[in-house]
């Protein structure tokens, strides 16, 4: 286990390019199980959680080979149609497995997941979408195992759940769908680029998906995908971070390369908002961010796209800290989203939480102190608070940030960070 010593107060420039999206990666992943003929990735970031997804896809069967950012995945027929705990708890994400496995083998058996720091995280919406195909699902030693040994036959789906749509639900649907019978119809479908990415991917193999990207999506199923290539969209969450640390108060301004500005507009729009400097170049592939004059505080209504992205709130938080004024971040997607909070007040924040909203008021400064990472936005909120605090701050627990950030340190150390690596031996501030 790692932690990440911060030095604060280091000016920041320079330029950084952003990885491959994580949540685009995933589900892409998985969806190589739709075929038989070898796939080909690039731009995967090497992320624990594609690593982990990498690791599961193997011991399912699949040949998988990565040299640097691309990955070849070939799946053939007689992989297993089921994932161990061991391998399922280490990744929630995993249970977009479901629609791929469901597609191709008529039948899956994968762990209940668990919940996390987050929230619960229920797959209702996911189980319900796959039974409206005709599968029938059971629950059996703390698994579901589900079955459709008459396959799966198209219908129409309402994908919408009490918190909005669902991502990976979506994603889970879309990838049933294009082997089952006739046509299938997603209401209420999620809009997030990685959604679209996906459909995208699957296209590429052969399946007909119209409306990725709208809230309704048209699945003509077909007889068979074939093989195809594939280079990820940029990580948007990542792009967002690192936007934010170039808003602190210790940037001198720092440019991000690989960018996509339609994905980030309304990470963008709020950092204008708030009195800073946001600038693309023409093809809206690269941004230039720095603080503005007159920093003002904000708010923040967290909503699926394009709304606010509940993956940057925390991210926000840490930068309203330091921002004058009052700022509000609610959370309607994952209301108890905000272990950020206790740590960031350990640092010197004014934050008060309740029932999913949380009350920044901005103060002169932060200290650096030893700190606790809980989830992976939570971390990358400690990061960007440490960049601009007095002092050195620890942050233990980093194996959350390598979940989903592909060399922090090293990124930001390019932009002149003095960050460090090193082992925990101690594990950090105790936890009851
Ligand atoms: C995806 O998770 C992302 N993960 C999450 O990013 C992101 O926070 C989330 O979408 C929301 O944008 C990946 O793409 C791998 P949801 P997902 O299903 O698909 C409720 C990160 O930091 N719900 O869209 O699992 C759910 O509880 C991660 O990179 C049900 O009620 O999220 C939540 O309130 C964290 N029943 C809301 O829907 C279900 O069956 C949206 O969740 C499924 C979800």
């Amino acid at each position: 286990m790692d932690k990440l010593i911060v030095e604060g107060g280091q000016n920041l420039s320079g330029t950084v390019n952003i990885s491959g999206s994580k949540n685009a990666s995933l589900p892409i992943l998985a969806a190589a199980l739709l075929t038989d003929e070898p796939v080909r990735i690039s731009r995967v970031p090497d992320v624990s959680d594609t690593n982990y997804m990498l690791q599961i896809l193997s011991q399912l069967g699949a040949s998988v080979e990565r040299s640097s950012g691309t990955v070849r995945i070939e799946s053939p027929d007689g992989i297993s149609s089921s994932a161990s705990y061991e391998q399922v708890r280490k990744m929630r994400a995993s249970i977009c497995l479901l629609g791929p496995m469901m597609a191709r083998m008529k039948r899956c058996t994968l762990p209940l997941p668990g919940g996390c720091v987050i929230g619960d995280r229920p797959v209702d919406l996911h189980l319900r979408a796959i039974q409206a195909l005709g599968a029938r699902v059971r629950v059996k030693g703390g698994n579901m195992v589900i079955e459709a040994p008459n396959g799966l036959v198209g219908t129409t789906v309402d994908m919408r759940g009490d918190s909005g749509p669902t991502v990976l639900g979506t994603d889970n649907l879309m990838m049933a769908a294009v082997l089952a019978k006739g046509k299938t119809v997603i209401e209420s479908a999620a809009r997030e680029p990685e959604v679209v990415d996906l459909a995208n991917f699957l296209n590429k193999m052969g399946a007909r998906i119209e409306g990725a990207g709208s809230r309704t999506i048209t699945i003509h199923g077909v007889e068979k995908l074939h093989g195809c290539e594939h280079t990820v969209i940029p990580d948007r969450i990542e792009a967002g971070t690192f936007m934010v640390a170039g808003t602190l108060n210790v940037s001198q301004g720092i440019t991000l390369n690989r960018v996509c500005r339609e994905h980030m507009k309304s990470i963008s729009d709020l950092l204008v908002e708030c009195g800073h400097v946001v600038e693309y170049n023409e093809d809206g592939t690269s941004v230039f961010v720095k603080p503005g004059e007159r920093p003002r505080s904000g708010k923040i209504l967290t909503n699926p796209y394009p709304g606010y992205p509940t993956d940057m709130q925390a991210q926000m938080t840490a930068l309203f800290a330091l921002t004058p004024g009052i700022s509000v971040v609610k959370d309607t997607i994952f209301p108890q989203r905000f272990m950020h909070c206790s740590e960031l007040k350990r640092m010197g924040a004014n934050i008060k939480v309740d029932n999913g909203t949380a009350i920044i008021t901005g103060v002169e400064g932060l200290s650096g102190a030893p700190v606790m990472a809980s989830d992976l936005r939570a971390s990358a909120a400690l990061v960007l608070a440490a960049l601009a605090a007095e002092g050195t701050t620890e942050i233990h627990r980093l194996y959350h940030i390598d979940r989903g950030y592909e060399m922090l340190d090293d990124k930001l150390e390019l932009l002149g960070a003095k960050v460090k690596r090193v082992p925990d031996l101690e594990g950090g501030p105790q936890e009851d």
